[in-house]
């Protein structure tokens, strides 16, 4: 485990298992999603087992279990987007990418993460691409914007 990662524990162990919201967010914001092991090295300092650790982070949808991709794909779910049809969005790039919120492609290339508003409800419905924002997308868009991103990277491939 990292540096980071171990003065975290350190910084909040004794706190018990009051901490462990705060410690497993600190340890996502830090490592980008909670590995097993950090799950099982948390389990350890708060003397909580790891199933139970497991069991309250599924229930908030905040954490992730596996890396990030390199395309972030962020889906807002938030009231002015919901009423113009971001369900609909969500649906689509479920099928589109085979992954549901809060997974990665198997190569690596894409997550998905389901958001409250995200702040730009005039350009609902929205999603958010590592901080590009692409607005009022129609289930016809998605298609051209992930493939957009696609090949973005088979560009790169070709380049180097
Ligand atoms: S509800 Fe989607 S940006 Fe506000």
């Amino acid at each position: 485990m990292t540096t980071a990662f171990n003065q975290i524990l350190t910084e909040y162990a004794c706190c018990g298992s009051d901490s462990l919201i705060p410690i497993l967010q600190k340890i996502q914001e830090e490592e980008g999603f909670l590995s097993r092991q950090a799950v099982i090295e948390v389990g350890k300092t708060l003397d909580i087992p790891a199933s139970k650790i497991y069991g309250v982070a599924t229930f908030y949808n905040q954490f992730r279990f596996e890396p990030l991709g390199k395309y972030h794909v962020q889906v807002c779910r938030g009231t002015a987007c919901h009423v113009l049809g971001s369900a609909t969005v969500l649906q689509e790039l479920e099928k589109m990418l085979k992954i549901k919120a809060g997974q990665t492609t198997r190569d690596g290339l894409f997550s998905m993460e389901v958001v409250a508003c995200i702040g730009a409800c005039g350009l609902a419905p929205v999603i958010c691409v590592n901080g590009e924002f692409h607005a009022k997308v129609s289930r016809e868009e998605l298609r051209g914007i992930i493939e957009e991103y696609r090949n973005k990277e088979n560009t790169q491939c070709t380049i180097s």
